[in-house]
């Protein structure tokens, strides 16, 4: 795809859409001449019980301080539910439910989720649960899960979620980093008609996790679970015994809303601290420009909770602007490939978010399943969590969206709490595989490694120069570590660990992760973790882990592993360590190719050349660089040779 492919603004989409053109390069001039201004004006879109006086007090040097309206005082799950009662939208959908088994479905509208919000708050009250604690979140993808964030929010608990498909081992270490007190699961989850084990999963983790105790339990599938006296009781009992009204506790705007884990290039996933009023002010505003949202919409976007795509576009985002978000607990290829396109049909879907891995996987299976639907109500389609293809773009905007319906590329992170890079629909033009331009507010620069400015067209380290509201504020737990990890690469900047190329037009390519990230299927996976799972199992001596490209998944795991003397590399001890790995932290970890390595390239002083190791896992052999610094160079031609195909 040239730089040059312009996919032009639909003059439908501009003529009704909340922001044109002319409005955003208005927006773009304002936020940036005026932050302040331009973001007290902003705030206004979230209901507040304490107007903010102070807006912008943010520092990236020194021990690094990111605050936002810091005198305003709110709760978040007052502008996702009681102003909309307070409207007379009590009555709408808030949340569409449509379950694995298609004919299963639910509809909740703001009143009753307001209820249920409450009741489920004041059972959190009951058990002890105070201001400030954290609560940790382990539910699949049924109206509970939302329920249960909300209900964190009401009483100010921090909530830390937890993706049910992470093993026991990672649902641990999440728990005690942050000393949950209440967990809230399920007996179990449903996914592509099969059965994922919450609360025995759940029930291993907590042998080694004193700080939990209680937890509530949801009756998903009804299966028999063990549930330990004192400790464990039952969601429904739980919240039947209590009114339908709870007081929202006063939030500092700066007081945390969630904790949500991610991986970094090291060590273990980071506690990402998101707080109030920053994120609920971004939530709201990009959820409504993104989309170009317009009130009636029905809004989809497929991810999980357990990820930060859900927190803030199935949940926050969509529930503070008053929309209709559709939850869907199934997965693209159940019972069959067109399940996306039924389902769009079935609750006549406008505004659909999904990611690259599923697109790519759906294009695989033709147009037939697609066609078979009629996605008459389609109007704006979203993209997210790694870099789409030109291909699979233009199969989306041709064959799914019908050619009728703008695309936005939308890239962030889970630090950065919503979308910072992507097109709006009625303002900017689209290039097939490009996030195109900067939110108003939003300030990317390109560095190379010595963190010197780069101009004009070219690529290098993409680095974000001043803050914007929805930043993460901290790491839990570690705030030093907050600053090394993001601030001290390049000085006073905030470095995404992605790498970005600027076009001619000064359009925004992501090219992926310059760390040690990996993302398979839009999950993001730090190869270090992968590598201290491997290294845990007995018989394995050393592990390197690196990406490979995958057709799918955009990068597959590619596993070097040494065995400790003595031990045969057979087929049995490849199937176990893939196992065992999918045991320590979860199916999202499982690796695609295991290599066993006699040795590994290492430099004189004990470095692991990762760069060859990537070339060899994507079989670019002939083009491996230099390896003349390497301890033992016949390592490598011993590792080319046995490349896993
Ligand atoms: O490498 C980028 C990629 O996903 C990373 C963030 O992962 P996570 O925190 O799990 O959040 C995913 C959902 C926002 C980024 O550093 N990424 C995300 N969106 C895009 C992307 N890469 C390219 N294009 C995108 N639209």
């Amino acid at each position: 795809m040239t730089d040059d492919t312009l996919i032009a603004i639909k003059p439908e989409i501009a003529a009704t859409a909340r922001v044109t053109a002319e409005r955003r390069a208005a927006m773009v001039q304002a936020a940036a001449s005026d932050p302040d201004g331009f973001w007290r004006q902003e705030a206004s879109r979230i209901a507040w019980m304490k107007t903010p006086t102070k807006i912008k007090n943010t520092d990236f040097t020194g021990d690094v301080s990111i605050k936002w309206f810091e005198d305003g005082e709110l709760n978040a799950s007052v502008s996702c539910l009681d102003r909309h009662l307070e409207a007379g939208r009590g009555d709408q959908v808030a949340i569409l439910w449509e379950g694995d088994d298609p004919n299963a479905d639910s509809k909740t509208t703001y009143a009753e989720l307001h209820a249920q919000v409450c009741r489920v708050a004041n059972a959190l009250r009951a058990l002890g649960v105070k201001k400030g604690d954290r609560v940790c979140i382990y539910l699949p993808m049924i109206v509970e899960a939302a329920v249960a964030m909300l209900a964190c929010a009401r009483i100010g608990a921090v909530h830390s979620i937890v993706f049910g498909g992470f093993s026991p081992d990672s649902l641990a270490s999440r728990i005690q980093d942050s000393e949950c007190s209440v967990l809230l699961t399920a007996d179990e989850g449903r996914r592509g008609g099969r059965k994922v084990p919450l609360k025995a999963n759940a029930d291993e983790a907590l042998k080694t996790c004193p700080s939990i105790r209680h937890v509530l339990v949801v009756r998903n599938t009804g299966t028999q679970v063990a549930m330990q006296e004192g400790r464990d009781l039952w969601w429904h009992e739980a919240a039947e015994a209590q009114p339908a009204t709870c007081e929202p506790e006063r939030m500092n705007a700066e007081d945390p809303l969630f904790i949500l884990y991610t991986s970094g290039s090291t060590g273990k996933p980071k506690g990402v601290l998101h707080t109030t009023g920053g994120y609920m002010v971004w939530a709201s505003f990009t959820h409504e420009l993104v989309f170009d949202y317009r009130p009636g919409e029905i809004y989809w976007c497929t991810a999980d909770v357990g990820w930060v795509t859900g927190h803030t576009y199935i949940v926050y985002g969509p529930l503070a602007n008053g929309a209709t978000t559709l939850m869907f607990e199934g997965v693209p290829n159940y019972p069959d490939s067109g399940r996306m396109w039924q389902v769009v049909d079935k609750h006549q879907v406008n505004i659909f978010y999904t990611a690259p891995t599923a697109i790519r996987a759906l294009m695989r299976e033709g147009e037939g399943p697609v066609k078979k639907h009629s996605r008459k109500s389609l109007r704006v389609l979203g993209s997210v969590g790694e870099p789409i293809n030109p291909e699979a773009w233009l199969w989306y905007y041709r064959v799914v969206g019908d050619e009728r319906c703008p695309i936005v590329d939308t890239w962030w992170q889970t630090e950065t709490g919503g979308i910072l890079i992507s097109p709006l629909p009625g303002a900017v033009a689209q290039k097939p595989g490009s996030a195109t331009l900067p939110l108003p507010g939003v300030f990317p620069a390109l560095v190379d490694g010595d963190g010197k400015v780069l101009e004009g067209a070219t690529e290098g380290n993409l680095v974000i120069t001043d803050s914007w509201p929805g930043q993460m504020r901290s790491i839990y737990g570690d705030h030093a570590r907050f600053a090394q990890t993001y601030f001290s690469t390049f000085p006073g900047k905030y470095f995404t660990g992605d790498g970005a190329r600027r076009d001619a037009d000064g359009y925004w390519w992501i090219t992926g992760r310059v760390d040690d990230v990996i993302n398979v299927a839009g999950h993001r996976m730090g190869t270090a973790e992968v590598e201290s799972a491997l290294v845990a199992h007995p018989k394995v001596a050393e592990a390197a882990v690196v990406g490979m490209p995958h057709d799918i998944k955009g990068q597959g795991i590619y596993a070097y592993v040494t065995l400790v003397a003595g031990e045969e590399p057979t087929e049995a001890l490849r199937k176990e360590l893939v196992a065992w790995v999918r045991k320590e932290i979860g199916p999202i970890a499982t690796p695609d190719a295991i290599q066993w390595a006699p040795g590994l390239p290492k430099t004189r002083s004990g470095k692991i050349m990762r760069r060859i190791l990537r070339k060899i896992a994507a079989n670019e052999t002939d083009s491996l660089g230099d390896t003349s610094t390497l301890a033992d160079p016949a390592v490598v031609t011993e590792l080319v040779e046995n490349r896993v195909s």
